[in-house]
């Protein structure tokens, strides 16, 4: 088993020759056991689910192969590939974030809200440059407009951070996707992006 990543929360493990992925919560001891033990089984239930419920929507995701409440540890499909992180600039960013903006409008239209949208959580497919959607343990399902524009905003502020120079063409060519995806929804959804944006803005100023 290759170590793939340790995060905050888990450490995944790519095993090549099964091209499969283990991603494992493992206890924190600054948190109380009880706790700690809920919230571990809560994302790693939540994960599961998700990437279930967007697998029948057609939405690129890794295949859930098992998973296991004991150790908190799910199974999953390996995508080969690199995270949209390392190959953003250099590539075909508009149709990338084009086909981002389309499946996360998929995924809005049907209540499911990612929870981490950054360029470090989608990878882009070494085989045929499809991108997949990866990382729902902070995810939710919820049908709220406020829900959905905080995944956006995410978003834009990962592009901000992580691809300053291609940054707004690429939140343009997400939101025109998204639009078409989420036709009915989309208006609702950039009216509160525009306040919860507004929020951050103002923050310290005394406004709201
Ligand atoms: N199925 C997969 N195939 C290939 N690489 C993966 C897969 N799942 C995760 N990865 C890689 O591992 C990294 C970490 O995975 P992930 O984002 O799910 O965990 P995390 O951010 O540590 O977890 P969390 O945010 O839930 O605490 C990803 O950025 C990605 O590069
Ligand atoms: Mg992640």
């Amino acid at each position: 088993m290759r170590k793939l990543s340790i995060g905050a929360e888990a450490v995944v493990y790519a095993d090549d020759s099964r091209k499969t992925v283990e991603k494992q919560r493992l206890p924190k001891n600054y948190r109380i056991k009880e706790l700690d033990d809920r919230l571990r089984l809560h994302r790693m239930r939540r994960e599961a689910k998700v990437i279930e419920s967007l697998q029948k929507l057609g939405i690129p995701v890794p295949k859930l192969i098992s998973s296991d409440e004991k150790t908190a540890t799910i199974t999953m499909q390996l995508i080969e590939g690199k995270k949209i992180r390392d190959v953003l600039d250099c590539s075909n960013y508009k149709g990338i974030c084009g086909e981002i903006g389309k499946c996360v409008g998929i995924m809005h239209r049907n209540n499911i809200i990612h929870g981490d949208l950054t360029t470090s959580n989608i990878i882009h497919s070494s085989h045929d440059g499809k991108i997949f959607f990866v990382d729902f343990g902070l995810s939710l399902f919820s049908n709220k407009e406020e829900d959905k524009a905080v995944d956006l905003h995410l978003f834009r502020q990962a592009l901000n951070s992580s691809h300053n120079r291609v940054a707004n063409e690429c939140f343009a060519a997400a939101i025109a996707a998204y639009k078409e995806a989420n036709s009915s929804g989309w208006k609702n959804v950039l009216n509160r992006l525009g306040k919860v944006e507004g929020r951050g803005r103002n923050k310290g100023k005394g406004k709201d």
